[in-house]
């Protein structure tokens, strides 16, 4: 190999941080806080997404960043990174007469996103928990880009029939981890499901309830959800509960190209949701258009 070969990607790198910084100057300059953002504003962010996808993650972590849209435009939720594979304790469902559930969740930001607990994914875990075994019971549950699989592993431990968690091949191992570590191999799969492909026979093509939490974020995505979610709802007998928190303008697409498939309605009976409409989460349950 020349040295030129060797140059010429750390010369691309360069080129483009530095384009990215200049780019990012500009934006700063001229969008001091979120909700003032002008189309072009938003051509300029994605610019900037398709430079560097990832650079969102990071915003929040800097407690001392006090900017306007610091928190607002931050997409991971505010807790320490952890890099390598931790053990935490969580518990849902608050309720009169029954115990919470309690999950031992590994969490490890290294496979990727989905490595620790989203906001949304609570949100949807404390839900599915407050309903209770009826909910879940003998239904056939999957779930969308699962990451740690927590929201599933409700599900299993309320005593669903059966529940796949699915999600890209490097969020496979903590998945399968954490079924282990709750005893939960009985009734929980653990599936590759990239969305926007053909669903294929590792998971049900007619599941009874699918669960969706904070899995808009990424804008290239947007379509390919869209596309997995209307492959596996045949009819209105399947149930989709989706949780999303509301962080860029940008996904308003998202919902764009769902209300070409779906309609949805806001769950009204979730007894946090006057707290976590605060954080701007929603959850919502998703029917699919008639002849969509
Ligand atoms: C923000 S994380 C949310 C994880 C989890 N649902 C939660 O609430 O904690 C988004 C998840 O979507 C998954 N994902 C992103 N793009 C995907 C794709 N094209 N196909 C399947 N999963 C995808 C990521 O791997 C990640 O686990």
């Amino acid at each position: 190999m020349t040295t030129e070969d060797h140059c010429f990607p750390a010369l691309l790198t360069f080129f483009l941080q530095e384009l990215a910084a200049i780019l990012m100057s500009i934006l700063i300059q001229s969008v001091p806080v979120l909700d003032q953002y002008h189309p072009n504003d938003l051509a300029l962010e994605e610019a900037l997404d398709t430079l560097d996808p990832l650079r969102h993650f990071f915003k929040s972590l800097d407690e001392t960043d006090s900017s306007p849209n610091s928190k607002a435009d931050a997409l991971i939720p505010s807790q320490p990174l952890p890099t390598v594979k931790e053990i935490v304790q969580l518990s849902f469902g608050t309720h009169p007469f029954r115990s919470p559930i309690s999950i031992s969740l590994a969490v490890d930001a290294s496979p990727g996103c989905g490595g620790i607990a989203w906001p949304a994914g609570q949100v949807l875990a404390e839900y599915i928990a407050g309903l209770g075994p009826e909910f879940v019971k003998g239904k056939t549950v999957l779930e969308l880009g699962s990451g740690t699989g927590l929201v599933g592993l409700i599900g299993a431990a309320l005593g669903a029939g059966a529940v796949w968690i699915t999600d890209q091949a490097p969020l496979l191992d903590i998945m399968s981890h954490n079924v282990l570590l709750n005893k939960l191999t009985s009734n929980v799969t653990v599936s590759e499901l990239n969305w926007g492909e053909p669903l294929t026979d590792a998971i049900p093509h007619r599941p009874d309830l699918i669960l969706a939490a904070d899995c808009v974020y990424y804008e290239p995505t947007f379509p390919l959800l869209v596309q997995t979610l209307s492959d596996l709802v045949n009819d209105e007998k399947t149930e989709v509960l989706f949780c999303y928190k509301k962080r860029r303008k940008a996904d308003k697409r998202f919902f764009i190209l769902l209300k070409k498939k779906f309609t949805w309605a806001e769950v009204m009976d979730s007894p946090g949701r006057e707290v976590y409409s605060r954080e701007q989460i929603s959850l919502i349950r998703l029917v699919k258009r008639q002849y969509a």
